[in-house]
C-alpha cells in the first residue's frame, strides 16, 4: 500500500477521534474521555504527516519538521502546565491567532508556488499540477480564489485574535472603539474583499494580495475592538469558529482531507456555540459577528445608587447557620481568588447540617464557557446540585440566603430593569429575588463590562469585602 493511501487511513481514524472529542466534551462525565480523544487523533495525524512527508521530501525537510513538532509542543506543554485558569481566556485568543497567521502563511506560500510565475495560463496550469492541484484551467481559478478566501478569513482571525487577547488580558480597555460610521468601514471592508476576489481571479497580482492581506488584518483589528466587554465570551468562541474555516481554508490549498475535515468541524462548533451564547445572553448573534452592527454604547451611568451596607464574615455564618435554602452564584471572583475549594467545603457543611445548598451558574460566569462548572467539578462539587440559570431562576423568591461569590455583571438587575444599560435585555441570575444577598468581591468597582450593580444598594444585600478565598475560609472557622 502506498504512504499517500495509509496517511489517508489515518486520516479517517483522526478525523473519527476528533468527532468522538467533541461528543465526549460535550457532557462533564464523559469530558476526560473527550480530551484523551483529541489527543489520540492529534498524534495520528502527527504521525501520518510525517509519514506522507517521507514519501517525497527530502531527508533535511524531515528533519525540520520534526524538529518543529517538539519545539512546538514542547512551548503547549509548558504552557499548558503554567496558565493559570483566569488566564485560559485569553491564552485560547492567542492560539486562535496562530491559526490565523498559518492560514496567511499557507495563502501567501500557495500565490508563490503557483500565480507568482509569469507566463501564460498553461504554463500556470502545469505549476498547478505540480503542486498536486487537478490540471485545468477553471480548477486554477478556484485555486486563485482558494489563496484569497484563505487569507482574508487567515488574516481577520490574525488580527481580531490579538485584540481579543490585548482585551482579555485587560491590556487594552474592553469598552466598545466607537469609530464614526464604523458599519460602513466593515461593510466597505468587505465590499473591497469581494471586488478584489473578482480581480484575482481574472488576473492575480502581488499588489492585490499585498492589498487584501492589508484589508483583513485592519477589519479583523476593527471588528473586535468594536464590540463591548459583555459581548466577550461571543467573540472568543467566534474567533475559534474563524480560525476553524481559516484552517479548512488551508485544507483545500495544501490538498489535505484531514485539515479541512477538522477545520469544518471546529468552525460549525464554534459557530454553533456562538449562536448559543448569543441566545443565552438575548443578543443578536449577526449583529455581534458584524462588530457590534446596531448596538449603541450606553450612556456614562453617573445615577447615585445611595449607600451600601456591609456584614462580617461571624454574621454571614449566623445567617447560614438558620438558613433553609442556600444558592450560590460564583462568578469569575471565584476563579481570580482560586476559592472554589472552600466553596465545596462550605457546602458539604451546610448540607451536613440539613442546608438546601444549590449552586446557579449563568452561562457566561467567568472568562470561558463552564468556567464555573469546571472549578466546581475540580473541588468535587456533585454534579447534581450545580444548576443552569434556567434551571434556578424561579426559585430565588423562595431562598433564604444568596451568596454571590465574585460574579457581577451575571447579577446585575439593571439588564432586567434598565432599558438604558449597556447589558440591557441580557438574560442574569435574579438573585435580588432572595431574602438575603451576600456579595463576595474586595471593592465597590465594575465587573467586565464595566457597568455599576445596583444590587449591592438592594435593602436585602450586604457586602463581605476581601479575598473571597478568605472569606469563605472565615465563615467556616465562625461555623
Ligand atoms: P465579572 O462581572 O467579571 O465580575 C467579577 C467580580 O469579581 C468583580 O466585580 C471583582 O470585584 C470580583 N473579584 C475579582 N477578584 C476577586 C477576588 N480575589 N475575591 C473576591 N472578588 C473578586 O464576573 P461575572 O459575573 O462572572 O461575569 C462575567 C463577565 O465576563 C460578563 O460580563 C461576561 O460577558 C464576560 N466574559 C465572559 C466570558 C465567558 S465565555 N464566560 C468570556 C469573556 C468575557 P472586585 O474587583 O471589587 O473584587
Amino acid at each position: 500500500m502506498s504512504a499517500a493511501a495509509i496517511a489517508d487511513a489515518a486520516y479517517i481514524v483522526a478525523a473519527l477521534l476528533f468527532i468522538l472529542s467533541l461528543a465526549g466534551l460535550s457532557k462533564h462525565e464523559s469530558a476526560l474521555q473527550g480530551v484523551v480523544y483529541g489527543i489520540a487523533g492529534m498524534v495520528i495525524a502527527l504521525a501520518a504527516t510525517i509519514g506522507l512527508a517521507t514519501d517525497h521530501a527530502e531527508g533535511v525537510a524531515i528533519v525540520l519538521l520534526i524538529v518543529a513538532i517538539i519545539i512546538g509542543a514542547g512551548i503547549g506543554l509548558w504552557r499548558a502546565r503554567v496558565v493559570e485558569m483566569t488566564g485560559m481566556p485569553e491564552l485560547i485568543a492567542l492560539l486562535h491567532s496562530f491559526v490565523g497567521l498559518a492560514a496567511v502563511l499557507v495563502g501567501w506560500n500557495g500565490y508563490f508556488e503557483v500565480e507568482h510565475h509569469s507566463g501564460t495560463a498553461a504554463q500556470r496550469v502545469a505549476l498547478f499540477r505540480a503542486v498536486g492541484g487537478n490540471p485545468t484551467l477553471g480548477l486554477l481559478r478556484i485555486h486563485h480564489a482558494e489563496v484569497f478566501i484563505g487569507i482574508f478569513i487567515g488574516a481577520v482571525t490574525f488580527t481580531g485574535s490579538i485584540v481579543a487577547n490585548l482585551k482579555l488580558s485587560a491590556r487594552i480597555k474592553s469598552s466598545p472603539l466607537m469609530l464614526p460610521g464604523k458599519n460602513y468601514l466593515n461593510l466597505g471592508a468587505l465590499a473591497a474583499f469581494v471586488v478584489l476576489t473578482v480581480f484575482f481571479c481574472i488576473s492575480p497580482s502581488l499588489p492585490l494580495l499585498v492589498a487584501v492581506t492589508v484589508v483583513a488584518l485592519a477589519l479583523g483589528w476593527h471588528l473586535v475592538a468594536s464590540i463591548g466587554g459583555g459581548d466577550m465570551p461571543v467573540v472568543v468562541s467566534m474567533l475559534n469558529s474563524y480560525s476553524g474555516w481559516a484552517a479548512a481554508a488551508s485544507g483545500f490549498l495544501l490538498n489535505n482531507n484531514l485539515l479541512i475535515v477538522t477545520g469544518a468541524l471546529v468552525g460549525s462548533s464554534g459557530a454553533y456555540l456562538s449562536y448559543i451564547m448569543c441566545t443565552a445572553m438575548n443578543r443578536s448573534f449577526i449583529s455581534v459577528i458584524a462588530g457590534g452592527f446596531g448596538i449603541e454604547g450606553g450612556p456614562a451611568d453617573d445615577t447615585d445608587y445611595g449607600e451600601h451596607r456591609e456584614i462580617t464574615a461571624a454574621d454571614a455564618a449566623e445567617l447560614l447557620k438558620d438558613a433553609s435554602t442556600v444558592v450560590i452564584t460564583p462568578g469569575y471572583g471565584m476563579a481570580v481568588a482560586q476559592a472554589q475549594y472552600p466553596v465545596a467545603d462550605l457546602t458539604k457543611r451546610l448540607r451536613e447540617r440539613g442546608v438546601d445548598v444549590r449552586f446557579g451558574i449563568h452561562p457566561v460566569a467567568g472568562r470561558l464557557p463552564g468556567h464555573m462548572n469546571v472549578l466546581l467539578a475540580e473541588a468535587k462539587v456533585p454534579y447534581d446540585i450545580v444548576l443552569e440559570m434556567d434551571e434556578i431562576n424561579d426559585d430565588f423568591a423562595d431562598t433564604a440566603v444568596v451568596l454571590v461569590i465574585g460574579a457581577n455583571d451575571t447579577v446585575n438587575p439593571a439588564a432586567a430593569e434598565d432599558p438604558g444599560s449597556p447589558i440591557a435585555g441580557m438574560p442574569v441570575l435574579k438573585v435580588w429575588e432572595a431574602s438575603n444577598v451576600i456579595v463576595f468581591k474586595r471593592s465597590m468597582a465594575a465587573g467586565y463590562a464595566g457597568v455599576q450593580n445596583p444590587l449591592f444598594f438592594r435593602d436585602n444585600s450586604q457586602m463581605l469585602f476581601g479575598d473571597a478565598k478568605e472569606r469563605v475560609e472565615d465563615i467556616i472557622k465562625a461555623l
